[in-house]
Formats: C-alpha cells, structure tokens, sequence
C-alpha cells in the first residue's frame, strides 16, 4: 500500500508504504490505540482508507463492489472473540466450503483433517455454544482457513488463552504459512509470541508503522528507541 491514511475525528493511522510477502508471518504489536487494527481492517478491504491506495499483486482496488469482493473471498479475518453460528462444529468448520461450492466428499474430507489437526475430531458434532472459549477460537481459526485463503489476517487471537491452547493456535499457525504458504498476519499484545511465531514484525505506535524487520533484529537491535522501550516492556503511554 501506498500513502495510505485513516481519518475518523483526527488522523489514527498513516502508512506511507506498506508491501507484504507471500508466505511470510507476520507480527502486528504496539500500545492500545495505536491503529493496529485500523490497519488490519484496511488491508482485509473492511474499512476504507481515507486517501492513498490498497493493492493486490501489483493491482489497485478499486472501490467498487465486485473485485474487492472477489479479494475477500481470498482473506479471512479472525478476531479476539469470533462468533460461531449456533450449529455444529463440523458446520461451523464447513461454512466456508459449502459456500464456495466445495462437494460434500471434499468438506468431509478437509473438515476431518482440520478437526483432526486442532484435537477436536471428538467433538465435530458438539453445538458450537458449548464449547470452552480455547475450543472455540480453534474452530473459529479452522473455519477460516478451510478454504485456504492466500491471506489470514487474525487480530489477538489468543487473548483470554491457556497456553495449552495458546501453544495448540501457534503451531496451526506457522503449520498454515509453511505447507500451504499462506501469508499471516496477526495482531498481538505479547511480545513474546510475536517473537515466538512471527519472521517479520512491525511496530505500531500512534497511527504509525515505526519499524519493520526480521523479528531476531527488532528485538535484539531495532532502530528506533521507540520500538527498543517497546519489546523490553519500558514504554508508559
Ligand atoms: N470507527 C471508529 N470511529 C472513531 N474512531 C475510531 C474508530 N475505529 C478506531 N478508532 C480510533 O482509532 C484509533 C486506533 O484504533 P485501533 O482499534 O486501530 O487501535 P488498536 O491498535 O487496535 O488498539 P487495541 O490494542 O486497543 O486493540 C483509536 O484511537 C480508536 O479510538
Ligand atoms: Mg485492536
């Protein structure tokens, strides 16, 4: 992305250039506030920018409906508490397929494999409302990459986790950018996993992308004194 900026009542977010490389995880961290997921929101095409432009392979979006359409289609957004339809696991899990055209054999097929992969093939046929809110983010995550979007972009998804769980996510995760090479970008308030799962972090601090890098680099030697208080846990705001 190009000059991109958000204005509600005052500017919160300004990315004068932004490009993402396929495949590769990315860390979002930085303070409350800071227009984290302002950013997250614009590159999924949910809020539109201000000014300046969004583009895909080289490509501007253009504003209308069908072809930012068409590039949701290819992103799924999971956030802290995603809501699960009052319905089975599996068909929660399932949504995605039966609404691209997917034959009942093929969601069978990968909706096994991905309840396998989350340990929860005992549970495929529990209501969704029951479940604990560890198995509930695994299956919101599992629904959204069913049908394997080029981009997954997750905003805090393990906040309220046990790291059991919190564990269980992380490897789905890195699992999805290395077999399928999907691009990954999430949001997190622990610099730690940041560190842990991410190749690249950018630091996000009022409106702005302070810095992005290799993560061992932005955390070990960073630029910016900013981003150095921020991973050592020293910035007060
Ligand atoms: N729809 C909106 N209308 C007005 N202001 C908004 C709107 N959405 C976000 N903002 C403001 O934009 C700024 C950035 O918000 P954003 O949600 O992107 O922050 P964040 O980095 O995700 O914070 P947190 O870590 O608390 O989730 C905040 O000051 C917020 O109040
Ligand atoms: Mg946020």
């Amino acid at each position: 992305m190009n000059g991109v900026y958000k204005k509600y009542d005052k500017e919160v977010l300004r990315v004068d250039r932004l490009e993402l490389l396929k495949g590769c995880i990315y860390g979002i961290i930085g303070p409350s506030g800071a227009g984290k997921s302002t950013l997250l929101r614009i590159i999924n095409l949910l809020t539109p920018p201000t000014g300046g432009e969004v583009k895909y392979h080289g490509r501007p979006v253009a504003a209308n409906g069908q072809e930012r359409l068409a590039l949701q289609r290819k992103m799924a957004l999971v956030f802290q508490q995603t809501l699960l339809f009052k319905d089975s696991v599996f068909n929660n899990v399932a949504f995605g397929l039966k609404a691209r055209g997917y034959s009942k054999s093929e969601t069978e097929d990968r909706v096994s494999t991905l309840l396998e992969q989350i340990g929860m093939t005992e549970l495929r046929n529990r209501r969704a409302d029951t479940l604990s809110g560890g198995e509930a983010q695994r299956v919101a995550i599992a629904r959204a990459v069913a049908f394997e979007p080029e981009l997954l972009l997750l905003d805090e998804p393990t906040a309220n986790l046990d790291p059991g769980n919190i564990e269980q996510i992380e490897s789905m995760i890195t699992g999805l950018a290395r077999e399928k090479g999907i691009t990954i970008i999430m949001v997190t308030h622990n610099v730690f996993q940041a560190r842990r799962i991410a190749e690249q972090v950018m630091f996000v601090h009022q409106g702005r992308i302070v810095e992005i890098g290799a993560t061992e680099k932005i955390f070990t030697e960073p630029e910016k004194e900013s981003t150095r208080q921020f991973v050592e846990g020293r910035m007060v705001y």
